[in-house]
């Protein structure tokens, strides 16, 4: 086959890297092959991103690069896949003349087709949302490794008033239980030893017989040496059920991330975050005592419309209530089509930017104090690979989702669990000293 090298890129969040690995396995399965090169492709995608107008910035900037390499092999065919594709299909048809491929979410599997009818000389459109569209039957395509991606849900129902989501991805629907476990065994079987299961809003999975603490269950029963992850839980739904599944395996990680966005029950109520502060401490407290050991993330949005200094002051007083162990911080962004678009976004660049620094040094003098709390404490991490900076350190991670250093040494192999004394910390990286091989099947109680 001619023509048959593509190229992607990825932007955004989880669920558009667990996407792309879907994209990979289609285009592999009708005779493509990948590239890590621009220079070699036949064609080029983009896996866009929408939810802040920097991430389409970005991608419209990319854009402009390839451009130029088009001006100098004219049958290159671009393309863009993922949120950007439903929201700007318009504007990058008519605008930006070097797009020749424009497909959104929920239409993946007609990419072989539409890709002929770009090379035709045509322009290849999918950009139909669906409602039942789960790709569960597709195999995605992923390098050996130690971690993978599993997309358990698509779309969301919530329409937060300043969120893309809903408008990009479509609606709600889940994945049958039983594709989930085989797609893991699968991966258990290949010397995976992580999975996160992805969606918008995991806690509305449901397969019809199944909801997400069913599947958390069934997905850490498959082999205690993988590790279960999940992200993200929404405060309105995140059951007692679920709190007990997490505290019953010992290979459920005890991390959550509950996005809060604010502080203030006006704001979330502008926001249609549909819970309130009251709610949502009441929670985490109950989470607390069901998983004694449990860390949180959380993300949060500085500036949102009509949001005053008080209203900020009370985002402060909750990460300095909550402790979290990590937050994802961003600044308020209108997004066309969105209800909070209509509203007039009356909290200046200026001030945005300053609450926002604002509540990025508070939370990082949380993370540096939380993370010093651990020093003297044991900790189990799978080891991931040599440490970015030097191969005299493994990296590993720890249930709670913090990065350990430790020297390599002792035999130390990737993918082994290895028990550590953490004997440093800053507010991003722990660093610790080997203890022992710690053997998950024969040991399953937490440590202290
Ligand atoms: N489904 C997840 C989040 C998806 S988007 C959830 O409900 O939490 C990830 C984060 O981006 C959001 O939690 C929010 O904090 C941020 N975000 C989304 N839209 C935004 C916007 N218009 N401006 C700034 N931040 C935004
Ligand atoms: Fe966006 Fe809200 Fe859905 Fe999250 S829950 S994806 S923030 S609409
Ligand atoms: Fe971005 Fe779409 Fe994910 S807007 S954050 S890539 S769902």
């Amino acid at each position: 086959m001619k023509n048959n090298k593509v190229y992607i890129e990825t932007y955004g969040c989880q669920m558009n890297l667990a996407d792309t690995e879907l994209v990979r396995g289609i285009l592999i399965n009708h005779g493509y092959e990948l590239t890590e090169k621009t220079d070699d492709a036949d064609v080029v995608l983009l896996n866009t991103c929408s939810i802040r107008e920097k991430a389409e910035e970005r991608i419209y900037g990319r854009l402009g690069n390839f451009k130029n390499i088009k001006n100098s092999n004219s049958n290159l065919v671009v393309g863009i896949l993922g949120c950007m594709a439903e929201r700007l299909r318009k504007d990058l048809m008519e605008e930006k003349k070097i797009v020749d491929l424009i497909v959104g979410p929920d239409e993946y599997r007609r990419l072989p087709e539409l890709i002929d009818v770009a090379f035709n000389g045509g322009k290849g459109i999918g950009v139909q949302l669906s409602k039942t569209e789960t790709y569960d039957d597709l195999i995605p395509y992923r390098e050996d490794g130690l971690q993978a991606w599993i997309s358990v849900m698509r779309g969301c129902d919530k329409f937060c008033t300043f969120c893309v989501v809903p408008f990009t991805r479509g609606r709600e629907r889940s994945r049958s239980l039983k594709s989930i476990i085989k797609e893991i065994e699968q991966l258990s079987s290949r010397g995976f030893r992580e999975v996160t299961l992805l969606g918008q809003n995991v806690n509305s999975y449901s397969d019809n017989e199944n909801d997400f603490a069913d599947l958390l269950a069934a997905c850490a029963e498959v082999d205690p040496l993988v590790r279960v992850r999940f992200t993200t839980s929404h405060p309105q739904d995140l059951s007692e059920k679920l709190l007990q599944t997490i505290s019953d395996h010992h290979n459920i990680c005890n991390y959550i991330h509950l996005p809060v966005q604010s502080g203030s029950n006006r704001i979330l109520k502008a926001m249609h975050r549909t819970y309130t502060i009251e709610h949502y401490l009441n929670l985490i407290e109950k989470a607390r005592q069901i998983i004694p050991k449990v860390s949180f993330s959380t993300d949060i949005i500085a500036g949102f419309p009509t949001e005053t200094y008080e209203d900020h002051l009370m985002t402060l007083d909750i990460l300095r209530k909550i402790r979290y162990d990590g937050a994802y911080m961003f600044k308020y962004s209108p997004r066309e089509g969105t209800k909070a678009y209509k509203m007039k976004d009356d909290v200046s660049e200026k001030i945005k930017v300053k609450r926002l620094q604002e509540i990025i040094d508070l939370q990082q003098q949380i993370s540096f104090e939380k993370n010093q709390e651990q020093i003297g404490t044991n900790e189990i991490i799978l080891i991931e690979g040599y440490s970015k900076k030097s191969n005299e350190y493994l990296a590993g991670r720890t249930d709670g989702n913090k990065v350990v250093i430790i020297p390599a040494d002792n035999g130390i192999k990737t993918g082994n669990y290895v028990k550590v004394k953490i004997n440093r910390a800053t507010s991003g990286t722990l660093f610790g000293d080997f203890v022992d091989f710690y053997d998950v099947k024969s040991d399953f109680a937490l440590i202290a």
